[in-house]
């Protein structure tokens, strides 16, 4: 529940803006049925099996694993591959989508999730960051080999899941190294940026044309943790860095926000988004 008094400011500060920034970590699919990680002990409530080989979040996102055991690497992420892939996100994607056409599509989003969502809820690639990579593209593990970024074919890959190994690992068709998702990995130096660049560039241009034209912008941020806390410290930087901005942080557990440019709406995406906005 929030209160009526600081409804009806949200409301307004939404009404008045003329442009939207999305900015989202996992806590947004969560709504979708897609889980968090949330430190140790919650990733490890959605990967029993990764507890039992006694692995943390940080130490199975590590692109060592695609050259020392290629199976256990793509177990992890086939895993996701196939979850996010199959995954249809929920209503507050269609809430959010009707929301910036309101706003003749003065929009960006920025997220830390590799999961695709945005783009299958009908958001515009071009106006999308995935600072942190996306799981529907691939690239080669090996540094030399000079192959690109490329979207992952369409089909899945065969895990077996209680002993966690992939059953199939798809490999570069240049020199036949191991591929990975091009994802950010911890103590990651194989990760081509190229493509998340290309993203952000885009981004720092229409933030850049927002400021120069001294527009109203409002950041809706929806479930950013404070474990990696990329997304939280990108929106807050940019509400302090434009003259014109508010930011409505959306989160069950950790909503709290600077009360001189903020909103904290202490709930999760979906209700958070029919309540603000209109009920699905
Ligand atoms: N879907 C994905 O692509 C995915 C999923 C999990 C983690 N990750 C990766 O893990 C890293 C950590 O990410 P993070 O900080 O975004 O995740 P996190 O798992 O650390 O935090 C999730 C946040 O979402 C909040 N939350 C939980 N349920 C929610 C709901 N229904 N609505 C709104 N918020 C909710 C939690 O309180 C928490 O603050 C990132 O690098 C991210 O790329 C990606
Ligand atoms: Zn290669």
């Amino acid at each position: 529940m929030i209160d009526n008094e600081l409804l009806e400011e949200i409301k307004k500060s939404i009404d008045d803006a003329d442009a939207i920034l999305i900015t989202a970590g996992a806590g947004m699919g969560v709504d979708s049925g897609l889980p968090d990680f949330r430190g140790t002990s919650g990733f490890w409530k959605s990967y029993p099996v990764v507890e039992k080989l006694g692995l943390s979040f940080e130490d199975m996102a590590n692109p060592q694993w695609f050259e020392k055991d290629p199976a256990l690497a793509w177990a992890f992420y086939g895993h996701r591959f196939n979850l996010y892939r199959d995954t249809t996100p929920h209503c507050g994607f269609k809430l959010l989508k009707d929301l910036v056409e309101s706003k003749n599509d003065n929009y960006f989003i920025l997220t830390s999730n590799v999961d695709g969502q945005f783009q299958k809820a009908g958001f515009d690639e071009d106006k999308i960051a995935e600072v942190h990579g996306s799981i529907l593209h691939w690239q080669c593990s090996n540094v030399e080999c000079e192959s690109e970024i490329f979207e992952a074919e369409d089909k899945d890959i065969d895990v077996d899941i209680d002993q966690f190994k992939a059953l199939e690992i798809p490999h570069c068709k240049e020199c036949q190294s191991v591929l990975r998702p091009n994802i950010l990995m911890f103590g990651d130096n194989t990760f081509l940026e190229d493509r998340v660049e290309d993203q952000e560039d885009s981004f720092h241009v229409w933030l850049a044309k927002l400021q120069f034209t001294n527009q109203k912008l409002v950041v809706i941020e929806l479930g950013a943790g404070t474990t990696i806390p990329t997304i939280r410290h990108k929106s807050e930087h940019v509400v302090e860095t434009l003259d014109n901005a508010k930011l409505i942080r959306i989160n069950p557990r950790e909503s709290q926000v600077d009360k001189s440019y903020g909103f904290s709406v202490p709930l999760g995406s979906l209700e958070a988004l029919e309540t603000i906005l209109k009920p699905c």
